[in-house]
């Protein structure tokens, strides 16, 4: 198995952000028009979202202190997971403290119902870590190459066993959406084989906010579901997604039949008082989803000026998928060439992302630039014009 950490370069290498993400924020006590990060939806620092907030810390105080074991379930914590299980459609929701964590969860509550685990080589460092504590054979496969994925099949998978399969569904770095369909084509010749979507960016975002699945048009009904339930396909899918990135509020959410939910919350490792968010950030996030549930125009807002801002990338020689996706990552010539266009942007106003080291990113590193619900086309305008005159 191949380990994808390397040291990561500390904030003060990019700044520290004093106000909530958005289309306009502060770094180091100075104004940028911003288009980096996560926050797809920019709810973070929306008004009914902080009071949210504000009215459960004065009603729950900043934390239960103890675990959902205990007496750690806060009616906030329920109220997510109501949400949650409405918004995907699904039967329950477990509701956790990082998206982070949801592979770790996913593949924990699998054990015993796989044998040999292959990866995208660009997953995600979450993704490692589930890996590297599953303890079994794991092999790599070529970054969204389902041919490859056949071939490790063949090369690795002995009679009988059972592959779990595992992938991002939308690309941290760059912006690309996993071929989920071509690989259940494969694993449908598979029995008992399963594939896991880590879905952190793809929440919101694809198949009318639901995540990859439903972009691939895959009913909420066949995700997430207990190995020993019934199922039509011989392929089983498993999704975690994050209400951290474009939803607005913080944690790790799965949704999916009350078996399944039931099960990881009793097989999930995180018996302790931090694992669950405190009632505050949960208040926070109930409120953030309930406002990407009741207003469409927040979603309409963020597929808008993604197509907006990758259709003026494209008019600027650059290969741009034509996708939803609110980000993308971008190589051009070298590290230094990359290194420059960030800095000379950040001295016109304007803030956007360049990795050295990310999953997924090649060693001269990548710039990656990301649009939210909160940004005008104007916005978007200057940092195309600003970033063309750059390219020269
Ligand atoms: C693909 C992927 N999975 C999981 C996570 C973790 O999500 P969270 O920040 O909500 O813990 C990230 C965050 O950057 C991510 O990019």
């Amino acid at each position: 198995m191949t380990s994808t950490f390397e040291p990561m370069p500390d904030d003060s290498w990019t700044g520290v952000l004093e106000s909530p993400p958005g289309a306009e924020v502060q770094i180091d006590g100075k104004p940028y028009l911003y288009f980096a990060g996560t926050a797809y939806f920019a709810l973070q620092g929306h008004p009914a979202v902080i009071q949210a907030g504000c009215d459960a810390f004065r009603r729950y105080g900043v934390h239960s202190a103890t675990s959902r074991g205990g007496y750690g379930t806060s009616p906030s914590l329920l109220e997510v997971e109501q949400l949650a299980a409405d918004y995907f459609q699904a039967d329950a929701a477990f509701y956790f403290l990082s998206g982070y964590w949801g592979n770790n969860i996913i593949v924990g509550g699998l054990a015993g119902h796989y044998d040999v685990i292959f990866y995208d080589e660009h997953s995600h460092y979450s993704i490692m870590e589930s890996i590297q504590l599953a303890r079994c054979p794991a092999y790599p496969f070529v970054h969204r190459n389902p041919d490859d994925l056949a071939l490790k099949f063949r090369e690795h998978l002995k009679g009988g066993q059972r592959p779990l399969v595992l992938t991002d569904g939308i690309f941290a770095s760059s912006g690309r959406i996993a071929p989920v369909d071509r690989y259940l084509e494969l694993l449908q010749g598979i029995p008992n084989s399963l594939l896991v979507l880590d879905d952190a960016h793809a929440v919101g975002v694809l198949g009318d906010g639901r995540g990859t699945y439903a972009e691939f048009g895959i009913s909420s009904t066949q995700i997430n579901r207990h190995p020993t339930e019934p199922a039509a396909d011989t392929a089983r899918l498993y999704c975690c997604g994050t209400l951290s990135k474009a939803i607005g509020g913080s944690g790790g959410i799965v949704a999916g039949s009350a078996a399944w939910i039931s099960h990881l919350k009793s097989t999930s490792r995180y018996f302790n008082a931090a694992s669950s968010p405190s009632a505050p950030i949960a208040a926070a996030t109930a409120a953030a989803l309930g406002l990407v549930m009741t207003d469409p125009s927040i979603r309409q807002r963020q597929q808008n000026n993604a197509r907006h801002l990758r259709t003026g990338l494209r008019k600027l020689g650059l290969e741009i998928e034509d996708t939803s996706v609110p980000f993308t990552g971008l190589i051009i010539k070298d590290a230094s060439h990359m290194q420059m266009l960030q800095r000379e942007l950040r001295k016109r106003g304007i803030i956007i992302a360049y990795a050295k080291v990310y999953s997924g990113v090649a060693s001269a590193g990548q710039l990656r630039i990301a649009v939210s619900s909160a940004h005008t086309e104007s916005m978007i305008d200057r940092l195309l014009r600003e970033f063309a005159s750059l390219l020269g």
